[in-house]
C-alpha cells in the first residue's frame, strides 16, 4: 500500500503545492490543536484559514450537526426549512435590514453580489451601470467572476479573457477610487481588512469615503467579509470597527465552523434586484450547513465572547509586536483582531517548516508574511505557547 502522500500525488489535482515530508497529515483535531497521523500535536494558529472560529470539533458545533443530519440532512430551496429561515433572521438582525441568499463558499457569495449589483442597476438604475470598481491586491476567489474581481494580476495569467466590466484602484486610495467612477458604475466592492493581500486593514479615512462616495453617486458599496467577518476581527463583522455599513456583505469561511455555506446579506432595497430564477443554488441554505452556522453564530453572540476575542488578541498583538522588538527579522506587525500578520525578512517558508517542527502550524502569504487566524476562542495559555515556539524559531534567523 502506498503512502497516503503517493497516492494523493497520483490523484489529487495539483493546485495546493502539498510537499511530502514537509507539509502536515492531519487526522484529528480538538480545541486549538490538530494532530497528525504520528500522533504528534500542533497548536493550530490557521484555523483551517480562518474557517475553525470555535476550534476544532466545539461540541455545540458536532451536536447541531448530529441533531440536524438525523433529522433532515438536505431537501431543497424548492422548499421553506426552518434552520436556512432563522440563520437569515440572525444574520439581518445583527447587520442591518436586508435579506439573505445563501450559498457554499465565498467566491459564491461575491457571485451573487456582483449578479445582483448588476441586476439591480438594469432593473433600478436606467439599466446603464454594470461596472463594478474593486481593489489592487484584494482576493475575492477563484471562480471567472470572482478571479476578475481580485485585483492581483497572478491570479487572471492563463486564464483570459477577463470578464468585462471591472476596474481596479489602489487600496485605501479614495482619489484613485473617485476617478473611476463613470456613468456604467454601479458597484463598489472590497475588503474592509485585506486577507490573501497579506493583511491590510483599510483607513478609516478611506472606508468612510467609499460609503460618501457609493451614496452620491448611487453606487452599491459592497463589503467582502469572506475572511474578515463572522467575529474574526473582535465585531460580529469588520465594518462595525468602521461604523460604516454596506448596501451587500458577503459571508463564508467562519460562517459554518467548517461546514461549508457562503451567505450575501443585501439591504432590502437592493435584494429586490433579484427574482425568482435569477439566482439559485442547489445546496444553498442547506438544513445541515444552517444547522451549523447556527451554532457558530449563537455562540458569537454568547454575552462577551466577542469582548474576549478584543482582549485576548490586543494581548496577542502587543506580544508579537515585542517579538518584533527582539528579532530584526522581523519588519512589521499588522491586522486586526485575531487576523494579524508579520512581515518578516527572508523566507517565509523556512519559518514555517521550523514552526512545524516545534508542533505550531502558521500560514504564510507570498513568502515573507507570516499569517495568523487562529480559533476565537483560543486561550492566553495557548497564545503564550505560541509565542514561546515562534520567539525560539525566530531565533534561529537572526
Ligand atoms: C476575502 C475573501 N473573499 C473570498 C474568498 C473565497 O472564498 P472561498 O475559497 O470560500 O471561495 C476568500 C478566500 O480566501 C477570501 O479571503
Amino acid at each position: 500500500m502506498s503512502s497516503i502522500q503517493e497516492q494523493e500525488s497520483k490523484y489529487i489535482i495539483n493546485t495546493y503545492g502539498r510537499n511530502p515530508g514537509e507539509t502536515p497529515l492531519f487526522v484529528k483535531g480538538e480545541g486549538s490543536y490538530l494532530w497528525d497521523e504520528k500522533g504528534r500535536k500542533y497548536l493550530d494558529m490557521v484555523g483551517g484559514l480562518a474557517v475553525n472560529v470555535l476550534g476544532h470539533c466545539p461540541p455545540q458545533l458536532v451536536e447541531a450537526i448530529q441533531e440536524q443530519s438525523a433529522r433532515l440532512i438536505h431537501c431543497s430551496n424548492l422548499y421553506y426549512t426552518e434552520p436556512q429561515v432563522e440563520l437569515a433572521r440572525l444574520l439581518v438582525e445583527n447587520s442591518f435590514p436586508g435579506k439573505t441568499f445563501f450559498c457554499n463558499s465565498g467566491a459564491e457569495a461575491n457571485e451573487a453580489a456582483i449578479k445582483l449589483a448588476r441586476k439591480y442597476s438594469r432593473l433600478y438604475s436606467e439599466g446603464k451601470g454594470h461596472e463594478i470598481i474593486t481593489a489592487e491586491n484584494s482576493f475575492h476567489g477563484r471562480t471567472m467572476a470572482t478571479i476578475t474581481a481580485t485585483g492581483q494580476p497572478k491570479y487572471h495569467e492563463g486564464f483570459d479573457p477577463m470578464l468585462p466590466g471591472f476596474k481596479y484602484a489602489p487600496f485605501n486610495d479614495l482619489e484613485a477610487f473617485s476617478s473611476l467612477v463613470g456613468e456604467k458604475t454601479c458597484a463598489i466592492m472590497i475588503e474592509p481588512l485585506q486577507g490573501e493581500g497579506g493583511i491590510h486593514p483599510g483607513t478609516q479615512e478611506f472606508i468612510e469615503g467609499l460609503r460618501e462616495l457609493c451614496d452620491k453617486n448611487n453606487l452599491l458599496l459592497i463589503f467582502d467579509e469572506v475572511q474578515c467577518g463572522m467575529g474574526r476581527t473582535g465585531k460580529l463583522f469588520a465594518w462595525e470597527i468602521y461604523g460604516v455599513k454596506p448596501d451587500i456583505m458577503t459571508l463564508a469561511k467562519g460562517l459554518g465552523g467548517g461546514v461549508p455555506i457562503g451567505a450575501m446579506v443585501a439591504r432590502e432595497e437592493f435584494a429586490r434586484g433579484f427574482n425568482p430564477g435569477d439566482h439559485a443554488s442547489t445546496f444553498g441554505g442547506n438544513p445541515l450547513a444552517c444547522a451549523a452556522a447556527l451554532a457558530v453564530i449563537e455562540t458569537l453572540l454568547d454575552q462577551g465572547f466577542l469582548e474576549k476575542v478584543e482582549e485576548l488578541s490586543s494581548y496577542f498583538r502587543e506580544k508579537l509586536e515585542e517579538l518584533k522588538e527582539k528579532h530584526s527579522i522581523v519588519k512589521e506587525v499588522r491586522g486586526k483582531g485575531f487576523m494579524l500578520a508579520m512581515e518578516v525578512e527572508g523566507d517565509g517558508k523556512e519559518i514555517l517548516k521550523y514552526c512545524y517542527g516545534e508542533g505550531l502550524v502558521i500560514n504564510v502569504i507570498g513568502g515573507k508574511v507570516l499569517r495568523f487566524l487562529p480559533p476565537l476562542n483560543i486561550s492566553r495559555e495557548e497564545l503564550d505557547c505560541s509565542l514561546e515556539i515562534l520567539d525560539r524559531v525566530l531565533s534561529m534567523f537572526a
